[in-house]
């Protein structure tokens, strides 16, 4: 397994909208495995494969507690085919836009269909913690990020201050 380094706001590859995946294969878990390695070393709950440069329809995400044991989950061409009308409010976060949190209001309950790691469909409710990932990560692969859910005064502060970090560093 990997650590691949991180696509950073404002690269435009974020804004991607992903392909599907057409197969699943060995190339496609050892990219599964090394989006996991990168996700924990980060560390994060959830990371899709354009976040490291891969625009492709594939998510990993692991919600268990510190206390609790590891619980990878690979999501393949993952699609939310039923939304609760209840909502919950969870603080978000990024990999791709470090050090930044906001609350973000999304649908309590979802109904993901999914490819797994086994190749099979699955059908997956989840609530909770993992329903926001799983949304905040389907997001990642159609060009969507959780800052596009606060005001646009927020967002547009958050995006000059990477973009102004991102040219510093290329200087
Ligand atoms: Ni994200």
């Amino acid at each position: 397994m990997t650590i691949k380094p991180l696509i950073i706001l404002p690269d435009p590859l974020l804004r991607e909208i992903s392909r599907p995946v057409e197969t699943v294969d060995a190339a496609l878990l050892k990219l599964a495995d090394d989006m996991l390695e990168t996700m924990y070393d980060a560390p994060g709950i959830g990371l899709a494969a354009v976040q490291i440069g891969v625009p492709r329809r594939l998510l990993v995400i692991d919600v268990a507690r510190e206390d609790e044991p590891k619980s990878p989950q690979v999501f393949i061409n993952p699609q939310i085919v039923k939304s609760s009308d209840e909502r919950s409010v969870y603080e978000e976060g990024c990999l791709s836009i470090p050090d930044y949190y906001a609350e973000v209001e999304r649908p309590a309950t979802v109904t993901v269909k999914h490819i797994g790691r086994d190749g099979k469909e699955h059908l997956i409710e989840a609530d909770g913690l993992l329903a926001t990932c799983l949304q905040h990560e389907i997001d990642h692969l159609n060009g969507v990020l959780f800052i596009d859910y606060i005001s646009r005064l927020k967002r547009e502060m958050v995006i000059r201050k990477f973009t102004k970090a991102s040219k510093g560093k290329a200087v």
